[in-house]
């Protein structure tokens, strides 16, 4: 009884402090209004990458650890419930430093040759990650080559550039290793089907563009591949039919440019060579120019790669509009999804060791450090699952608001509140949801997608108070 007596109170006082931001209420209530019929991309999900063995900083945590990690990053209740992984396809003939190993670490003699591939049943980490993500729920894996082996590109060499023998303009005495380059990707895939996780997405090509300002426009020293748009062209078309003869489920997603702007000039070019219909998903990453406009295509367009390289590491989610803190990437994600059209946004490095902003998790020895950057995904990708469709939203001065209505019939609405003052969201849903019920989550410096107070009022209305510099979602039930 005293027990009981004691959580009354406790409840009376916490109703009491509840009761105040009412007050607050009267200077700021912000109208935002959901359209259901107005419809938008389909969603893919929210990810990041393990490439060039951080897998290996995940496999390599004791037992406990480990667990926390991969719940922090999969977990769809104590995580930010991830739902896409981007495994690096290795090219390197050995494990020395990061290189991720190839398949076929020795050249079978010429493109015609039977080929001798191998499989460690590791694959630098990324199998065990793989699986692990598959248990949590995730079902969409991006295999993405940096680089073909050494042996079947101009240069000899997985490093340093050059470009697939065969594709136009660059032949080779050894002959054209399109088709020998198509099927390795696809033993990849076999292998990976055969330990019991679909590839969905296969890409070929990895920042195709990139030539290091700095060391007088040289391509860079690890795993890379030089390619214009023509030339993924004519790789695609012996890809799409190589896939399809091996009964995979598998697409094919072009070309990961290091910015928008030349993926843009690349997505044209397949376009040009009529390849466009042979891929799923268009890929870019954000280093050189960022996803501001949606790119000119019939397929998907995926945000495949960014993060902070150099940054010191931050887990704030707000201090003074730094690079690397969690609200400026909760704002990038909107903005590539929103105004880019983007149905998927992957950061770089998941977990990783390092005093750089390049990871969402910074791992030292046995211990590890979250930054807020997690959590701005997780609002995301626990609101946005895979199949999502976005929908109209209108109203919402000052605020950041998207949402997305899911296959299971639940309407997710993100809010990013960049202002310094606390905003009361009142949303209102047209198009024929009846709001039932709503959950809602609170992510800002002090909270880790806590549970905020939200609730459903007359005629349908959710409301809840978001503070500022927070973002909230709100995941509504008719
Ligand atoms: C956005 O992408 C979808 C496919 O996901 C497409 O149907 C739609 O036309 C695109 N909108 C724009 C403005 O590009
Ligand atoms: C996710 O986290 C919840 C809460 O901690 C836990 O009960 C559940 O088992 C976890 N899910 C998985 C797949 O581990
Ligand atoms: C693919 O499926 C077809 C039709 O089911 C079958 O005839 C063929 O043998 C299969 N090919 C492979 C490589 O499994
Ligand atoms: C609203 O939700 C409650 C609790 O989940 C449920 O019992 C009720 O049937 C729902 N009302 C409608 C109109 O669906």
């Amino acid at each position: 009884m005293q027990f009981f007596y004691s959580l009354n109170l406790v409840l009376l006082f916490a109703a009491a402090v509840a009761a105040r931001p009412k007050i607050a209420a009267r200077q700021s209530t912000t109208a935002i209004t959901i359209d259901i019929t107005k419809k938008y991309q389909t969603m893919d999900g929210f990810g990041f990458s393990e490439a060039f063995q951080r897998a290996n900083v995940i496999v390599n945590l004791p037992a406990q650890q480990q667990r926390e990690i991969l719940n922090l990053l999969f977990n769809t209740t104590s995580g930010a419930g991830m739902t896409i992984l981007r495994n690096g396809i290795g090219s390197s003939p050995d494990s020395s430093s990061d290189h991720m190993n190839s398949i076929q670490p020795k050249n079978p003699g010429s493109p015609t040759a039977t080929p001798n591939y191998v499989w460690d049943g590791k694959d630098s980490g990324q199998l065990f990650v793989s699986e692990e993500a598959w248990k949590y729920g995730v079902r969409t894996f991006y295999a993405n080559s940096w680089s073909a082996p050494g042996y079947m590109k101009t240069n000899g060499n997985e490093n340093n550039g050059g470009y697939l023998c065969g594709v136009s303009g660059q032949k080779c005495k050894s002959g054209d290793w399109r088709q020998a380059y198509a099927n390795y990707l696809v033993k990849l895939v076999q292998f990976y089907q055969n330990e019991g996780v679909t590839i969905t997405h296969l890409g070929f090509l990895n920042e195709p563009e990139f030539r290091e300002k700095t060391k007088n426009l040289i391509s860079p020293s690890y795993a890379g591949m030089l390619s214009s748009g023509a030339q993924a062209a004519d790789f695609i078309k012996v890809l799409a039919p190589t896939i399809a003869a091996a009964n995979l489920s598998t697409t094919i997603a072009c070309c990961d440019s290091e910015g928008w702007a030349n993926q843009g000039t690349m997505t044209a070019q397949i376009k040009s060579a009529s390849a466009e219909s042979l891929i799923s998903t268009v890929t870019s990453h954000s280093y050189t120019s960022s996803p501001g406009n949606p790119l000119s295509t019939s397929r998907r367009v995926w945000q495949t790669e960014n993060a902070d390289l150099n940054g010191a590491w931050q887990t704030a989610f707000y201090s003074n509009g730094g690079a690397g803190e969690g609200m400026r990437w909760a704002s990038l994600i909107h903005t590539a999804v929103v105004n880019a059209n983007c149905s998927a946004y992957l950061y770089w490095i998941g977990v990783q060791t390092g005093a750089t902003n390049s990871k969402l998790i910074s791992v030292s020895g046995s211990t590890y450090s979250v930054s807020k950057r997690l959590w701005a995904f997780g609002q995301f990708a626990r609101s946005a699952r895979p199949g999502s469709v976005r929908v109209g939203v209108s109203g919402g001065s000052g605020l950041q608001t998207s949402a997305y209505l899911n296959t299971d019939g639940k309407l997710a609405v993100v809010v990013i509140n960049t202002g310094s003052g606390a905003v009361n969201a009142a949303i209102t849903v047209s198009g024929g949801f009846k709001a039932n019920s709503t959950l809602g989550f609170l992510t800002d410096n002090s909270h880790d997608m806590s549970v905020l107070t939200v609730s459903v009022g007359n005629a349908g209305v959710i409301s809840g108070q978001i503070p500022g510099r927070s973002m909230a979602s709100f995941v509504i039930s008719e």
